[in-house]
Formats: structure tokens, sequence, C-alpha cells
């Protein structure tokens, strides 16, 4: 009986993987589909033209989630693509720790690096920049990004989320590692209403 049962079974499974799509083997690939369709989702590169006619890639980093959110509603706005700024080794998800390590690489002046394959950066006319405030400026893994080509001739438009800090000290800085780039004043995108009027400042939405 017990012989029965184990065969019956083995019939069962080896008859839905047999069915492919709709059984269990179809299943398998669903959920793999799926996957890769939410990892797609994080990066939209290969899209370049933007609404407005001009070649744009909005690019982000983002610790905690907050810029993230902002900066993918930029691209919903926008077009064009979307990157993600990965650190190499990830910041440690724990607050106290992150600053630990933040704070060590902005006193050494440090360029951490960056995740996978960077964008052709040299393909786009702006680039959209986003960030959290830390310690009252970009955080050196945007220095990394922005300084892994050259960028003269293109348009930067910076933003930033913040605690309260604003984004000034930030675009400063920006300006001072590119010196040469046209680096447009930011936007303090804590309030999201501020969002569109920015972008439309800057035809972004034409
Ligand atoms: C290491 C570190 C330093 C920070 N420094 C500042 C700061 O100088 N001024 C400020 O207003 N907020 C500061 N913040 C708060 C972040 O800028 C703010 O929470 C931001 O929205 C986080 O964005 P994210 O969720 O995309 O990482 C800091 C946060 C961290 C983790």
């Amino acid at each position: 009986m017990k012989k029965i049962i184990i065969l019956l079974v083995i019939a069962l499974v080896a008859f839905i993987a047999y069915k492919g799509p709709s059984g269990f083997v179809g299943l398998l690939s669903m959920s793999r589909t799926a996957q890769e369709a939410s990892e797609k989702q994080k990066d939209v590169l290969g899209q370049a033209v933007a609404k407005n006619g001009q070649k744009v890639l909005v690019a982000y980093f983002s610790w905690g989630g907050n810029t993230r959110k902002v900066a993918c509603k930029i691209h919903e706005l926008v077009g064009g693509d979307l990157y993600e700024i990965k650190p190499q080794v990830p910041y440690p998800d724990k607050y106290k720790q992150a600053v630990e390590v933040v704070k060590i690489e902005k006193s050494q002046n440090l360029r951490p690096a960056i995740a996978g394959k960077l964008p052709e950066l040299k393909n786009y006319d702006v680039i959209i920049l986003g960030y959290p405030i830390w310690w009252h400026i970009e955080p050196m893994i945007v220095k990394t990004f922005v300084e892994s080509t050259d960028l003269k001739g293109k348009i930067i438009l910076p933003f930033a989320t913040s605690g309260s800090s604003d984004v000034k000290e930030s675009v400063e800085d920006l300006r001072k590692t590119l010196p040469g780039v046209e680096v447009r004043d930011g936007l303090l995108a804590n309030i999201s209403a501020k969002i569109k009027p920015w972008l439309e400042e800057n035809k972004m939405l034409k």
C-alpha cells in the first residue's frame, strides 16, 4: 500500500511538471519572471530620450528610501533612464553603525566603490542627480559617481532629501567637485509639491 502511494505521488509530481507553464515548473518560472520584473523596475536603462526630447538620466543614491521615492516620481514625470547608485559594500542597516561608516568616509575624503556597471554617462544631455544630505552635503559615493566620467557639456540637476538641511551646500560642493560642468540650482525635495514646478522651471516636462 505504502509503495502504491509513493508511486502515485511520483506520478502526480511528474504530471504537473510535464504540464509546463500551468503546472509546477510554470509556477517556478513565473516567480522568477516576477522577480526579474521587480529588479528591472529599479533600474530603467536604454530609454534615454525623455518626454522633453533630451537624453535624461535620473540617477540617485538612497540609504533609507526617501530619495528613492522622489527619484521614481521624477522619473515617472520626466521619462528617460533611471539608475540607482549602489555601494559595492552596503552600508549597515542600523543608523548608528551607518553613521560611523559615513563619518570615516567623510573625514578621510574617501570615494566608496559603486556596485556593478555604471551607465554610459557620456550618452546623456542631462543628469538629474538625487541623494540624501549627509553632514550637510552629498554622500561621498555621489562624488564617486560624478567623478567617474568627464561631465563637461552636461547639465546636472541636483535634488536632495534631508532632515532639515538645505540643498545649497551640496550644490556648492558639487560645483567645486565638477569645475566647468553646469550644475544648476538644486531642489530640496522634502515637500513633494515642489517637484513638478522645479522640473517645469528647468524645462524637463515639455
Ligand atoms: C549619516 C547621515 C547623515 C545625515 N546628515 C544630515 C544632515 O546633515 N542634515 C539633515 O538635515 N539631515 C541629515 N540626515 C538625514 C537624511 O538626510 C534624511 O533622513 C534623508 O531623507 C534620508 O534619505 P534616504 O532615505 O534616501 O537615505 C543624515 C542621515 C544620515 C544617515
